[in-house]
């Protein structure tokens, strides 16, 4: 794992289960602590399955699509509330961007807030059981996903191996965030409570206006043709790509290879398809993706097209 991992250090919060970063320890108490409000909005989900792009339509539809407040980086209007334990900028960065105190910053934010996390459902703040605000999760089936984390451990953490070993990792449960099978399965088994709401990336890649409905129907807000086209647009992935508000160039300076920004496999917003798994994966390692998942899901009616 550490060989895996060259300039991430990692800890194991789950011995023989859950990793992430070592300074996850500085903030955990804190998270787990936060006081929740009943107005919070919360979108939680296993990394790379879309939740910069889900964030973006979550907060342009809860804050009636003000795309002039939408400019700043969408770690300030929706912060990554472990964002300082996964340790991707400290202090000033290249562009003079402070990100600071990502809990502090969750605490102090007037309502309504909006908020993002990778964590696991027990490690959220505890009081999401008893306050219930709404939760937006997002999933995607494991094979596109580890593909993804696999480039965005290159980008972000150093990651230094071939994407074999990589994916023998995600389908161990042993890569940053743990098993994205039982991640995704703790909130698929939430997904009739009242204030969750449960999307899927490929739904999303498939049918964008209707998780937009759905969405605005959760959130209790009204949303028009116009603003939908409007929001589509602005959702696109071209438009996500070049936004310095959400592409991460910011929070990963330094470490994001600016003049590879549009080739392929660089980059935070890297390719935005359904099935690029196929360009990684050996048949073998395929069908013990989709065995894993059918394991996992199939008795709960969950699947990935
Ligand atoms: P790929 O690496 O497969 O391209 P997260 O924000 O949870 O880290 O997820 C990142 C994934 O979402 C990346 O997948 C990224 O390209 C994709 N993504 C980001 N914005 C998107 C958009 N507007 N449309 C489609 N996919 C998008």
């Amino acid at each position: 794992l550490f060989k895996l991992f060259g300039r991430t250090t990692l800890m194991e919060v789950r011995p023989g289960g859950l990793t992430l970063p070592a300074r996850y320890g500085a903030v955990s108490g804190r998270i787990r602590g936060l006081a929740v409000r009943p107005d919070d909005v919360w979108v939680v989900s296993y990394p790379r399955t879309g939740s910069t792009w889900t964030q973006e339509m979550v907060w342009c539809i809860g804050n009636d699509l003000d795309f002039t407040r939408a400019v700043e980086l969408q770690q300030y209007r929706a912060p990554l509330i472990e964002m300082a334990a996964v340790g991707l900028n400290d202090g000033r960065n290249a562009f003079g961007v402070a990100l600071g105190d990502s809990v502090s910053r969750v605490t102090d934010m007037p309502s309504p807030r909006f908020i993002k996390s990778h964590l696991t459902w027990d490690l959220l703040p505890e009081q999401l059981c008893t306050v219930r605000p709404k939760v937006v999760y997002v999933a995607r089936d494991p094979k596109d996903l580890c593909v993804s984390y696999y480039h965005y451990c290159r980008l972000a953490h150093g990651l230094d191996g071939p994407f074999q070993d990589f994916a023998e990792l995600f389908l161990q449960g042993g890569v940053p965030y743990g098993s994205a099978w039982s991640h995704i399965l703790s909130f698929w088994a939430r997904r009739n409570d009242p204030n969750l709401l449960f999307l899927k990336y490929e739904d999303m890649k498939k049918d964008l206006p209707s998780q937009i409905r759905r969405t605005a129907e959760f959130l209790g807000k009204q949303i028009g043709n116009d603003d939908i086209r409007n929001l589509i647009e602005y959702l696109s992935f071209d438009r996500m790509r070049d936004n310095p508000a959400v592409n991460f160039q910011v929070v990963l300076a330094g470490k994001y290879r600016r003049e590879g920004a549009r080739e392929a496999d660089v980059g935070f917003i890297r390719k935005g398809q359904v099935g690029d798994y196929k360009n990684y994966m050996t048949e073998d390692m395929i069908a013990r993706f989709d065995m894993r998942t059918r394991e996992t899901f199939a008795a709960s009616g969950l699947s990935f097209d």
